[in-house]
């Protein structure tokens, strides 16, 4: 029974064909048995990457339940920005703890949640002014897609292709970026998915993709009420946009009364160099007063406004500014493109690297010539660092995504390149 399941796990890892030249690292003995566990029991529709079984965290560093560390470049999916367990949130959440930890913010009033959202707009360009607390990306689209339903009452909604905004119903609709999410959910809501500019696939695009835009918001006549786009392309391929599709965007949503929904869950705080991501194209979106106008029980949540993570939120936010993270990700994400691009000149297997701040993706492909896509080759370099220690993600059809902490230091993001590139030298040779 133990060997099937390591076989499976292998497989899960490391899809590829020559197993012997890549084979990941064997799961410890406590990874194992928490696996096999879980295997019984966790519904199987989540998709892991790793067998990386969690036991603690200190900042950019993550241990497993066998006591292996490893540098973490993914920050558990973009979200640990301020370094795990960071003392000054932890010490936000105890206090909180200790006082009270729900307080049903769609039926009460409580001081705290409206604390975080004045916090949070003194972080956000003017006039952008009021907030709605929920609670997972997913929410968030689905309260912004019924918000500009509600104010424009037009039906339709204009997505990209290749897009992830969530998996419930209404934010899947406008989700496409792998056939799987979507297999066997249709009916889906009204969305017309353009093409979204890939430079690295698609050249100087930028006049292309608008021109499909603006096409798609004439075709609905009237009836588009919001785009909704990731001003960097996250779960697709870490895809940075043209500067001149998005202001062109924001053009054309303007011209058609079509409000512009930037999507920034991925790209998170700071993580691009900027708070916002859509500030890197000197663009403005989030519902100012006179579009968030919808009335009393047209929208809500039961955990929304939740204390312990306004506490917590409070906290980050303050962390962020005081310690400047948005700065060093700019600073770090500079150094690491240089180095990452000094790699792709060297090596045949990196056909692009791209990003804003500490929003790096590194597209694998057979060969610059043909660039086209080697998924099981990103899975052997995946496999490898994991290996050597340092935990990446996946994205796109074979994109390595580096998302760190904001906290990283120049030392650990050295290390963590030094891993990354002997991991693709390692295929080269
Ligand atoms: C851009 C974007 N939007 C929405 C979501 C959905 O977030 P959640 O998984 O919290 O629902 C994600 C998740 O990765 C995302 O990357």
């Amino acid at each position: 029974m133990k060997d099937k399941l390591i076989i499976k796990l292998y497989l899960k890892d490391f899809q590829v064909e020559s197993m012997e030249k890549f084979i990941c690292r064997r799961p410890g003995p406590k990874s194992v048995r928490v696996i096999s566990r879980d295997d019984k029991i966790v519904s199987p529709c989540v998709m892991r990457e790793y067998s990386f079984v969690w036991k603690k965290a200190k900042g950019c560093y993550v241990y497993d339940v066998d006591g292996r560390k490893y540098l973490d470049f993914s920050a558990a999916i973009a979200v640990a920005n301020v370094g795990h367990t960071n003392p000054v949130v932890m010490n936000a959440i105890k206090k909180q703890a200790g006082k009270l930890t729900h307080c049903g913010f769609s039926d009460f009033y409580a001081e705290l949640p409206v604390e975080f959202c004045e916090t949070l707009v003194s972080f956000l360009p003017q006039p952008l002014k009021k907030v709605f607390l929920s609670n997972s990306g997913t929410e968030s689209i689905e309260a912004a897609y019924k918000l500009a339903r509600w104010h424009t009452n037009r039906k339709w909604v204009i997505a990209f292709k290749n897009a992830f905004h969530g998996r419930t119903m209404g934010s899947l609709s406008m989700t496409n970026s792998r056939p799987v999410q979507r297999e066997r959910y249709s009916p889906f809501l009204p969305v017309r998915h353009v093409p979204y500019p890939n430079p690295y696939r698609m050249g100087d695009c930028a006049d292309q993709c608008l021109s499909e835009l603006e096409k798609a918001m004439k075709s609905l006549k009237g009836e588009c009420a919001a785009l909704f786009m990731e001003p960097v392309q996250g779960e697709g391929g870490y895809v940075v946009p043209p500067k001149a599709f998005v202001k062109g965007a924001r053009h054309l949503c303007s011209e058609h009364g079509v409000l512009l929904c930037a999507d920034e869950v991925q790209a998170g705080c700071y993580r691009t160099g900027r708070f916002l991501a859509m500030e890197n194209f000197g663009v403005k979106t989030v519902s100012s007063s006179k579009i968030m106008d919808w009335v009393p029980g047209s929208h809500g949540n039961t955990f929304g406004g939740n204390l312990l993570a306004c506490a917590a939120g409070i906290a980050t936010l303050k962390y962020m500014r005081q310690k400047r993270l948005g700065n060093n990700a700019r600073r770090l994400g500079k150094l690491m493109l240089r180095r990452l691009n000094e790699l792709k000149d060297e090596i045949e297997i990196i056909g692009d690297v791209r990003g804003l701040g500490l929003m790096i993706g590194v597209e694998i492909v057979e060969n610059k010539r043909s660039k086209k896509p080697a998924p099981n080759i990103r899975s052997a370099i995946l496999c490898k660092a994991a290996e050597k220690g340092l935990i990446l993600l996946p994205a796109g059809k074979s994109v390595i995504r580096i998302c760190p902490p904001l906290t990283l230091t120049r030392s650990q993001a050295e290390h963590g390149l030094d891993i990354l590139e002997d991991a693709c030298q390692y295929w080269h040779r």
